[in-house]
């Protein structure tokens, strides 16, 4: 947190992202505050908590309008407010445009390797175009100083940095993209590439969660834009302007502040097995996320399968408890994942079930603290994404684990898979394989559980998202005295 604090003295710090990280929903005569489920917030929020600044994102509650003033702003978080939260409105025509259709069925599947097939619309780019322009005007109308540092988030922003760049020319702007970058092939049967790409070097810095990720940004580059690029210092100029490329991998808060009001392991246990009706002594499996076609989560449902199929002396004996909260539900190929799912849940515990069911899916949104509970209780966490950019379930899931036991079965696919190598890794396409380390989990003495839980807790510790924002406020410092002593402002 010093790192935080001592890098930037002085200047204003704004933050742009889609989600909003308190949604005020009414319900009957209530208000009632919801976090959501989105590793981008869980990661930011702690930054702005420790910063201060203003951070603007899209109003979705439904009684968002109620609590904010006359220009959209509210002090959050409420009791101790520590940084302004200012809304922007999206109407529900332009919420299809630019998030369900260009940010999620556009640049989702394109960034992740996951053969669902983009759709490119010419109106939803309209969309997105518009409302990346509503988000700059908001940043510059929220800046006090002509020199604010603004952080850009993600795939929903990719035009920003540029359209703050032609109205605050000063500006340190620090973009962060929290999903994969595809190579340039794939990227290229986007029908709007170059203008992404450029929307995107209006930045000082951009980053992403891994130095391959990075490449593959520099190639489209080379590809698609006419610019100078500089490979050893992984910088590229545009116009006259210059955005270093940096990998920055996110992480969690460490400890998590959730962790404080959750209990030891024993009684999260003993509270899980109570709840889910199963028997003491059940091996417990559980995943946790949004339930996106990118978690391999049937995949990790045919692994229980073919294990139990395998070896049926752990039926009833195992429970694979899956959390998954929905999400972009309008979308198609967000709803049949969901009826896949279930279906699939089912066919299972009537092959399998012997007293109690393998399966227990939970379609619906977990609070942290419950998250937290359930990584406590669990004897196995697994993460099977196909592909994900970084994954801070695997870096909470350790980070839940005081005991230093548990262990973390993790796709090869995830960025977190460079960093946690302790974890049981592997290729979330073959479930024989993925059958095989959640059985070798299951089984794992414990000495060889402590042993690999307190390299993976350290390296958590030491690179938590305290790191990960100070790295690029101290690099985006070194840039604003550069270009100060060089004289280019
Ligand atoms: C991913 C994205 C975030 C997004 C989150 C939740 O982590 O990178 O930008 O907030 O998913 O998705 P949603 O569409 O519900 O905001």
């Amino acid at each position: 947190q010093e790192l935080l604090h001592g890098a930037l003295p002085g200047a204003e710090v704004l933050v742009v992202s889609n989600r909003e990280p308190y949604i005020h929903n009414r319900q009957g005569d209530e208000i009632v505050v919801q976090r959501p489920a989105s590793g981008l917030v869980s990661a930011l929020e702690p930054i702005m908590r420790a910063c201060g600044g203003t951070w603007v994102a899209h109003g979705s509650g439904s009684a968002d309008r109620e609590t904010v003033d006359a220009n959209g702003r509210i002090r959050v978080p409420e009791g101790t407010p520590a940084y302004t939260l200012r809304r922007v409105w999206i109407s529900d025509a332009e919420q299809d445009g630019y998030y369900y259709g260009f940010a999620n069925e556009g640049l989702w599947p394109l960034c992740h390797i996951v053969f669902v097939r983009p759709s490119f619309r010419a109106d939803d780019w309209r969309a997105y175009r518009e409302i990346n322009q509503r988000f700059a005007d908001a940043v510059v109308a929220e800046s006090r100083t002509e020199d604010p540092v603004v952080l850009v988030q993600d795939y929903h922003f990719a035009l920003v940095p540029k359209m703050i760049r032609q109205q605050l020319p000063k500006a340190t702007i620090i973009a962060f993209w929290h999903i994969p970058w595809p190579n340039a092939e794939t990227f290229s049967i986007c029908p709007w590439r170059r203008e992404i790409i450029e929307g995107m070097l209006g930045s000082t810095i951009f980053g992403f969660h891994t130095q391959f990720h990075c490449n593959n940004f520099v190639e489209c580059v080379d590809r698609f834009v006419e610019s100078r690029i500089d490979r050893e210092v992984q910088a590229v100029s545009l116009g006259g302007h210059e955005t270093r490329i940096r990998a920055y991998p996110i992480s969690i808060e460490w400890p998590p502040s959730a962790l404080g009001s959750v209990p030891a392991r024993d009684k999260c246990r003993a509270d899980v097995l109570k709840d889910f009706g199963l028997a003491a002594g059940t091996k417990l499996i559980v995943g946790i996320e949004r339930f996106d076609y990118t978690k391999g989560i049937p995949d990790r449902m045919k692994a229980i399968d073919a294990l139990l199929t395998r070896d049926p002396s752990w039926k009833g004996r195992l429970a694979f408890i899956q959390v998954a909260a929905p999400t972009r539900s309008k979308l198609d190929t967000y709803s049949s994942l969901q009826s896949e799912a279930k279906s699939l849940a089912d066919a299972i515990n009537t092959r399998h079930r012997d007293g109690q069911a393998p399966i227990h899916l939970v379609a619906r949104h977990y609070e942290s603290t419950d998250v937290f509970k359930l990584f406590r209780a669990a004897d196995v966490c697994g993460v099977s994404s196909l592909h994900d950019g970084m994954n801070l379930v695997a870096k909470e899931f350790v980070s839940s684990r005081d005991d230093n036991a548990g262990v973390l079965v993790l796709s090869s696919f995830t960025g977190a898979s460079r960093e946690l190598s302790e974890a049981l890794i592997v290729n979330p396409y073959d479930t024989e394989e993925l059958a095989a380390a959640i059985k070798r989990a299951m089984t794992m003495p414990l000495e060889e559980q402590v042993e690999r839980m307190k390299l993976m807790r350290q390296q958590v510790r030491e690179n938590n998202v305290y790191r990960w924002a100070g790295t690029m406020l101290v690099d985006a410092a070194r840039s604003r005295t550069r270009e100060r002593i060089l004289g280019l402002t």
